[in-house]
């Protein structure tokens, strides 16, 4: 067997999970779940579930990760028993499913960045370029090269590959958002714009916890890329024993924080341009946000800046994603790292070509992948692994998390008494109304 590798620094291993964590889900879905969500109060719970539930759940993977130093499917088999052994699968067959449309939306974002740099992004029309960019052999190609760039760093392994890029695509990401948020702030109409996304009605969320609910969870889960077993295999490249929770802390620091300022680009040039945020919706990034660069001064580069920034952001989380069903194949068949890359690139292509090519015009491909895996598997995943870590494996785990830590005090065992109890219980709600939206959904389209 070929020596497993770890991460050259501890920077090196923050940096990719902080690349991981940022992607399209809090550029793509964030601002848009916030605006269709009462703005501030769906920020609100937000945050709350990402102390409550993400910070809690990123340590259960972490433990996971360093102390078998295995892929999701192999760490559970060594770990557990029984039924335990399988849970892996879940994570891997969320990957999996999870990367195929990923690179499909990130297809697109490339689109945007061109249609920026073109100086042709529709206003009136903005619906239709959506629809048109997010189907048909443009689509095919961009998702195929989106593809290929992943395939490219992941092959390249843990040291040269991936801890590279992410060297320079995280410091990227981070000065162009800023950039791009000084300059929303110059625009008129910034203060309202603001005051929308930062004042919260409480009463929103009294009145409809049932959908803020696991909307918020679901998007903890996604932009903190848990529940699928990233935080396992970055975990188990680990060749130390650091302090989990600290690096656990500024991943999550950075992640909100990025998504925080999103928000305050997206909602001020929206405002600016007087357009509404729209309908959410797997569309809604690409709709408004474009529209809204089509009416303002220099709006074209400066899209194309901000679409940059997304295809940047996509692709630090897209590498983490593929890394994943690697390492199962490394791992656990011997596959060599070069054929396992290009073999699954070719294969998550092909998975995800009903996205890519949209035959049905309504996004309805998009909507079936990303309820399932996203709002279902995701969510069963981490539930699962918390009931195992919370109350099967609880001793390895607690003395795997005071490695690297001097003084845990009583703390291990708040984390551990918030795993076995809220973070199942939320978790388990969460995913039974998700189970229920996705029963909808698919109804709302096979009957439409
Ligand atoms: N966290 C990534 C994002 O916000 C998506 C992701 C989900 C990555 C699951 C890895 C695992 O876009």
């Amino acid at each position: 067997m070929v020596e497993r590798e770890t991460w050259a620094t501890r920077t090196g291993f923050i940096l990719a999970a902080v690349g991981s964590a940022v992607g399209l889900g809090n550029i793509w879905r964030f601002p848009f779940q916030a605006s269709e969500q009462g703005g501030a109060a769906f920020l609100v719970v937000y945050l709350l579930l990402i102390l409550a539930i993400g910070f809690p759940v990123m340590l259960v993977e972490f433990t996971v990760g360093r102390r078998t130093k295995r892929n999701p499917i192999g760490a559970l088999k060594e770990l557990g028993t029984g039924v335990w052994t399988k849970v892996g699968w879940i994570f891997v067959v969320a990957g999996f499913v999870i990367m195929s449309y990923y690179s499909a939306v990130s297809g697109w974002v490339l689109q945007y960045m061109v249609l920026g740099l073109q100086n042709d992004y529709a206003v009136d029309a903005a619906g239709g370029q959506f629809l048109a960019t997010a189907s048909g052999l443009d689509s095919v190609l961009t998702h195929a090269i989106f593809m290929a760039a992943v395939v490219v760093i992941v092959a390249f392994g843990i040291q040269r590959g991936i801890e590279m890029s992410v060297k320079v695509m995280v410091p990227a990401i981070i000065l162009l958002l800023v950039g791009l948020a000084v300059y929303a702030a110059t625009l008129e109409g910034a203060t309202e714009a603001y005051q929308f996304y930062l004042s919260p009605d409480l009463s929103t969320i009294a009145e409809n916890w049932t959908e803020i609910l696991p909307a918020a969870a679901a998007q903890a889960f996604f932009t903190l890329s848990l529940g699928m077993g990233v935080m396992i295999t970055y975990a188990s490249y680990l060749g130390e024993d650091r302090n989990l929770a600290e690096d656990g802390a500024i991943i999550l620091g950075f992640d909100t924080a990025i998504a925080f300022i999103v928000g305050l680009i997206a909602f001020p040039v929206l405002q600016a341009a007087s357009i509404p945020p729209g309908d959410p919706g797997p569309g809604a990034i690409f709709i408004s946000l474009s529209a809204a660069f089509g009416e303002l001064p220099f709006g074209g580069i400066i899209g194309a800046v901000f679409f940059g920034t997304v295809a940047i952001a996509a692709l630090s989380s897209a590498i983490s994603i593929t890394e994943v069903v690697v390492s199962y194949l490394i791992d656990e068949h011997g596959v060599d790292r070069v054929p396992a890359t290009v073999g699954l690139g070719v294969a998550m292509f092909a998975v995800g070509l009903p996205v890519a090519y949209g035959a049905s015009g309504d996004l309805s491909e998009l909507i079936i992948f990303d309820g399932l895996a996203n709002g279902i598997l995701l969510v069963l995943g981490g539930l699962l692994l918390s009931i195992y870590v919370g109350w099967v494996g609880s001793d390895f785990a607690l003395d795997e998390l005071g490695k690297g830590i001097t003084n845990i005090g009583s703390w291990g065992l708040t984390w551990l008494w918030l795993v076995r109890i809220p973070v199942i219980v939320i978790l388990l709600v969460v995913l039974a109304l998700n189970v229920q939206g996705y029963y909808q959904d698919l109804t709302a389209l096979f009957a439409g």
